[in-house]
């Protein structure tokens, strides 16, 4: 009776760690600069209509830290310049505030 209960609770944790995060829209990332931390968040995008295949994985891997970008980059138009260009979201250009938390 005791080993079958364990069972029972075990399944019954994963499942609802499974309908967990199926319904978490995306994560948030930061990453550390010398203009400050820029926070990247999942649920903002989500809530602005912005889809997973949007970013994944033709521009973001879904792993932490595996993406390399230069600011350069991302003005030249890639990684968060895709969209991030004046046309489907503010222009990283002119805009370094909204990205970059002011440094304290
Ligand atoms: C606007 C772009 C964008 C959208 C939309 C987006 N993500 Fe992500 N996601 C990212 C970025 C950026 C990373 C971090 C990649 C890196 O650090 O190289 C990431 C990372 C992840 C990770 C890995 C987190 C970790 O801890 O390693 C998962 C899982 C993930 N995303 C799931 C999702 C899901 C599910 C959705 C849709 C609900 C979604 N993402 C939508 C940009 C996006
Ligand atoms: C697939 C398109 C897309 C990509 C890629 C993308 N964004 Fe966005 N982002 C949007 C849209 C759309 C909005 C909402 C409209 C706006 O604010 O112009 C937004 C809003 C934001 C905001 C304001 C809302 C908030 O969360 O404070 C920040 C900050 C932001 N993005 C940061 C990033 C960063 C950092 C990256 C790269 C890691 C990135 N975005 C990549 C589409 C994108
Ligand atoms: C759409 C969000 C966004 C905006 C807007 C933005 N940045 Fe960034 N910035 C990032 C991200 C993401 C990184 C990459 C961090 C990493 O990979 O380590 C970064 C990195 C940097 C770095 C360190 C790496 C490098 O290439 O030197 C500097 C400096 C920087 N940004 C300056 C700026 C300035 C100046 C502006 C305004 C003209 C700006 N950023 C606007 C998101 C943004």
């Amino acid at each position: 009776m005791k080993p079958c209960f364990t069972i029972i609770t075990l399944l019954i944790s994963v499942l609802l760690a499974n309908s967990a995060s199926a319904i978490q829209p995306g994560k948030t990332v930061t990453w550390d600069t010398p203009m400050g931390k820029v926070t990247f968040s999942g649920k903002n995008h989500f809530d602005a209509g912005v889809k997973c295949l949007d970013c994944h994985s033709k521009i973001f891997k879904m792993k932490k830290g595996s993406t390399v970008m230069k600011m350069d980059d991302i003005h030249a138009g890639k990684f968060c310049g895709t969209c991030h260009n004046g046309k489907k979201a503010f222009a990283s250009k002119d805009n370094c505030d909204i990205c970059h938390a002011k440094q304290k």
